[in-house]
This record gives structure tokens, C-alpha cells and sequence, in this order.
């Protein structure tokens, strides 16, 4: 299946989890792939060169922290640079902080919706005048079921969830006649280390192990009663890459085993 071949993909926070797991798959699909990350150049050139030469892409890695409103809106110059245009972006770098609203420290705040919504701004805004010169563009965002309904002790996660699920609305409104598309996933549990102390605080308070953590966040929550693959949602972004999704903009599709259906 090589139907993104031709196309450049910019994913942030693409040297683990869910991220890495859609760079594989689009890059699968034959699209070439610029990873993002935090990592040291050595780490993320290197998936970045085990991408290509399993899958026969091109690649690069571009090391930026994106709660840095300037590194952020200059990721799509950079990936052109290293490769070529970005005409899919895959908003997914993300991160988490579980408290409650009264003690929920500020700097986590800022932090969360820094990485998780201010970022996508700015590679969106920085992306969509190129797309819209080009007739074509895909923009994925993971957003996440906490971008449609709440959990408790999530208040900034919620708040820019909730906002990219917006911002992704109103993004696709305005791009909807240029052949672009915007669109968010909405993931329930998904294996990765972002939840690792979220299954660990279960685990915790059962006095069990990882197995045990696990099956607690999931009998609450998510009805499937299985932690997602993370290469299920990348599965799903090259679908709304691909053509046969070229008629879906403005969509916050749940990947979520059921959650949202409760
Ligand atoms: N794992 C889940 O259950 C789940 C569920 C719903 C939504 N999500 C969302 O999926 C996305 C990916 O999460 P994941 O579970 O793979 O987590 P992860 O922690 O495995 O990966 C997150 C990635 O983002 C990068 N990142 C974080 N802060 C950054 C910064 N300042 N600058 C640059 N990169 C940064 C990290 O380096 C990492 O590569 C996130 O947006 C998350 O909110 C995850």
C-alpha cells in the first residue's frame, strides 16, 4: 500500500509511542517523514535512519522543544529545509499532568497547554499558506477522548484537548475550500509510556502489578478492556491522509475501544 507516496510528513514528537508508531505507518504507506523530538540528534537521526532503510523513504529528524512558541512555528521551514514541505502534519507531541484543580501546580499548566495546544497553533499557521499554494494539505491533530469528554484531575489536559478540538474546527473551516483537510483523533488508553504513571498510581492503590494497574484504568473507562496499539492510531491518521478521506474535514474521531459511546 504505497498510497502516500509523493507526500512529506511532518509528525512532532515522533521518536516513541504514538507518534514513532504513526511515522512507521505513514512511512509504510510510502510517504517521506520528517520525526520530531526532544531526543539528542544521534538518538532521533537514528530511528530517522531505520525508517528509511526499512521502509525506502526519505527521512530527517529535527530536535526542537515546541513549548517554545518560536521553535514550534518554525518547524515546517525547518522540515522544507531538511527535506521538503510538509503536506501532511501530524500534530502529536503531548504532554501530561494529573492533579487536582487546587493544588495543580501553574508551571504544569503552562506546560501542557504550551505542548499541547499553543504548539499546534503555530505549526498550523505556519503550514496552512504553503498547503493552500499547493491545492493540497492533510493536517492530523491528537487530540484524545479527554478532547470530548473530562476525567477528573486532568484540568489543564482537558482545557487543551478541548481547545485543539476547537482550534482544529475552526482551522478546517477556513481551509475547507483550499483542498486541505483538518482533522483530530481522539485516542482512548493507548500503550505508551505517557500513562505509565497513570497505571502505576492504580497499581499502586490495588497493591498489584502493571497488570493489574492496567486492568483498573481500563474497567473504568474503556470498554474493549484493551490498551490501543499504538500503530492502531497511526493506522487511522493515514487514512485521513489518504484519498478516500479527501471528504472528512473538521472531524474529532474517538479511537477509544467505546469510552465515548458511554
Ligand atoms: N497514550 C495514551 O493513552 C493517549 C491517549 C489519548 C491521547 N494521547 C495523545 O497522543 C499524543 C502522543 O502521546 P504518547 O502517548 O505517544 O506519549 P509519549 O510520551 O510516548 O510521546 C510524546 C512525545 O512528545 C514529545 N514531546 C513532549 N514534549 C515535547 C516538547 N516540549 N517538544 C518536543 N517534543 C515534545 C516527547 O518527546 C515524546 O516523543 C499526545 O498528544 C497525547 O496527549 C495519548
Amino acid at each position: 500500500m504505497s498510497i502516500l507516496r509523493g507526500r512529506t510528513a511532518l509528525v512532532t514528537g515522533s521518536t516513541q509511542g504514538i507518534g514513532l508508531a504513526i511515522a512507521q505507518t505513514m512511512a509504510a504507506a510510502g510517504a517521506d517523514v520528517v520525526l520530531h523530538g526532544i531526543d539528542p540528534d544521534e538518538r532521533g537521526r537514528g530511528i530517522a535512519a531505520e525508517l528509511a532503510a526499512t521502509h525506502g523513504v526519505r527521512t530527517a529528524y529535527l530536535r526542537a522543544d515546541i513549548a517554545r512558541a518560536a521553535e514550534a512555528a518554525g518547524l515546517v521551514a525547518a522540515a522544507t529545509q531538511a527535506l521538503a514541505f510538509p503536506d501532511l502534519l501530524v500534530n502529536n507531541a503531548g504532554i501530561q499532568h494529573t492533579a487536582p484543580i487546587e493544588s495543580f501546580p501553574d508551571d504544569k499548566w503552562d506546560a501542557i497547554v504550551a505542548v499541547n495546544l499553543s504548539a499546534c497553533f503555530h505549526t498550523m499557521k505556519a503550514a496552512v499558506p504553503g498547503m493552500r499554494e499547493r491545492g493540497f494539505g492533510r493536517i492530523v491533530n491528537i487530540a484524545s477522548v479527554h478532547g470530548l469528554v473530562a476525567s477528573v484531575n486532568k484540568a489543564a489536559y482537558l482545557a487543551a484537548k478541548h481547545g485543539l478540538v476547537g482550534l482544529s474546527k475552526g482551522v478546517a473551516l477556513e481551509t475547507a475550500t483550499d483542498g486541505i483537510t483538518v482533522n483530530c483523533i481522539c485516542p482512548g488508553w493507548t500503550d505508551t509510556p505517557l500513562i505509565q504513571p497513570q497505571i502505576d498510581a492504580r497499581a499502586a492503590a490495588v497493591g498489584g502489578d502493571r497488570a493489574a494497574g492496567v486492568r483498573e484504568l481500563l474497567r473504568e473507562k474503556q470498554p474493549n478492556l484493551t490498551l490501543l496499539p499504538p500503530a492502531r492510531i497511526g493506522d487511522v491518521a493515514v487514512f485521513l491522509c489518504g484519498p478516500a478521506a479527501a471528504g472528512i474535514t473538521g472531524i474529532a474521531l474517538p479511537v477509544d475501544g467505546g469510552w465515548t459511546a458511554q
